[in-house]
């Protein structure tokens, strides 16, 4: 029987900043994953870069069931305690739109400094790691039934992640523990994911797969100001991932192509000034063309903005400023980035990651009903509650 103070179910962002806090006070840590190696979603992330943080770290950039838990653990290792980590390992970044930092060479240096730091301080990684069963052991503490033989911990943080690409090694394990010692888990769905054209739509919008134009995205009271992209399943850049954690299916996003511009007050001028261009030629100048032809009428395309009545005007300005779309659904956990839901936040110590029903087994990381807005935030999340659990561990 192999003993050790702490037990980390997964290899990952929060698992290893949980194992390198431990280590550091001096806790003997082991770390278990069925992967075969570990960080494997740090090495894919930010199109591998990985956007480690962001300057701007807010409650508000997450959504959960309680929009307070992740205070605490944001506020006592913040985004700037991370940045000290990177330039301590003198990893070369820099800061992207939306203050979004990446590393400048290969998000493989952010896992060796992580592994360097578990070498350190004494962590010990189980690769190929398979977990049959945790239960409460007899005499206290927790028992591990693993492919690698028994595992017993005083401690067992659960740090194994939310469902988003399967093939990485993403499982629903932290969920099943959590409902074997009767931890409430809310229903989960894929997040930061691209959503898919219903069927009609589809066949007029898809040949306009690549395009990509700045607009506005509104659902549900929140709105996000970034690119779109079209792709020939349906919609994706950084304004649906970030509108796709909130969507719900069977209801409509509101699309601004123009946010920067009134075009209806443009095409008014134009017909003031006595214009012949043809509206398409007018409407080019802001938008790709195909993207025009897709949206709006092909007679009125070819009008000149001086013979447009005011009506026509306005169903063309409602249509590029209010183009209202409803997805078939997203692609799912196959492509998403996050884990939307997850172990209620209200059946752990915001301040240790604690179980509250279950002493000494803590839960860290995307495993939580925590999910953080696209652009470092679910890193920090990552860095934060692990490194808060590891101080208690
Ligand atoms: P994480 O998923 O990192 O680690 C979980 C570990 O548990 C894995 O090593 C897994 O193998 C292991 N595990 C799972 N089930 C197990 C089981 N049954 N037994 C044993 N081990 C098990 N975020 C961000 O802030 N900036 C970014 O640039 C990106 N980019 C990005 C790109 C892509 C393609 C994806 C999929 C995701 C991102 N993210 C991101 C999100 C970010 O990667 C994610 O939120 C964190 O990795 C979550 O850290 P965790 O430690 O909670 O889980």
């Amino acid at each position: 029987m192999d003993n050790s103070d702490v037990v980390i179910v997964g290899a990952g962002a929060s698992g290893l900043m949980c194992a390198i806090e431990a280590g550091k006070r001096g806790r003997k840590v082991r770390v278990l994953d069925h992967a075969n190696r570990p960080g494997k979603k740090i090495l894919m992330s930010g199109g591998g870069r990985c956007n480690f943080t962001n300057y701007t770290i807010e409650a508000e950039n997450y959504i959960s069931h309680n929009p307070h838990f992740c205070k605490s653990a944001l506020s006592r290792f913040t985004q700037w305690d991370f940045i000290d980590l990177v330039q301590r390992h003198r990893i070369p970044y820099h800061e992207r739109l939306h203050g979004q930092l990446f590393c400048d060479d290969s998000a493989k240096d952010i896992l060796n400094a992580l592994l360097a730091e578990c070498r350190q301080y004494g962590v010990l990684i189980e690769l190929n790691c398979r977990i049959d069963k945790l239960q409460v052991a007899a005499n206290g503490g927790f028992l591990l039934h693993t492919s690698l033989g028994e595992r017993r911990a005083e401690s067992v943080v659960i740090a194994s992640g939310g469902l988003s690409i399967p093939k990485m090694g993403a499982t629903p394990f932290g969920y099943r523990i959590a409902e074997q010692f009767g931890i409430k888990v809310w229903p989960t769905r894929a997040g930061l994911v691209p959503l898919t054209w219903q069927a009609d739509d589809s066949q007029r919008f898809a040949p306009l797969s690549g395009i990509a134009v700045p607009c506005r995205v509104d659902y549900g009271g929140r709105s996000f100001r970034e690119n779109l992209l079209f792709t020939h399943r349906g919609l994706s850049g950084p304004a649906i991932l970030q509108i796709s954690s909130y969507w719900r299916p069977g209801e409509a996003l509101t699309i601004d192509l123009l946010p920067d511009l009134d075009i209806g007050e443009r095409l008014r001028a134009e017909r003031s000034a006595g214009s012949k261009a043809k509206l398409q030629n007018s409407l080019g100048e802001y938008l790709p063309k195909r993207l025009l032809q897709a949206l709006l009428d092909q007679n009125l395309l070819a009008a000149a903005a001086a013979n447009c009545s005011d009506k026509q005007i306005a169903a063309v300005a409602e249509r590029l400023h209010g183009w209202s779309v409803k997805p078939n659904a997203s692609e799912g956990y196959r492509t998403a980035e996050v884990t939307v839901g997850g172990v209620d936040c209200d059946s752990v110590s915001s301040k240790t990651l604690q179980s509250l029903q279950v002493p000494n087994l803590y839960f860290v990381g995307e495993v939580l009903d925590v999910t953080g807005w696209l652009g470092g935030y679910n890193f920090q999340w990552a860095w934060s509650s692990g490194w808060c659990a590891g101080q208690y561990v």
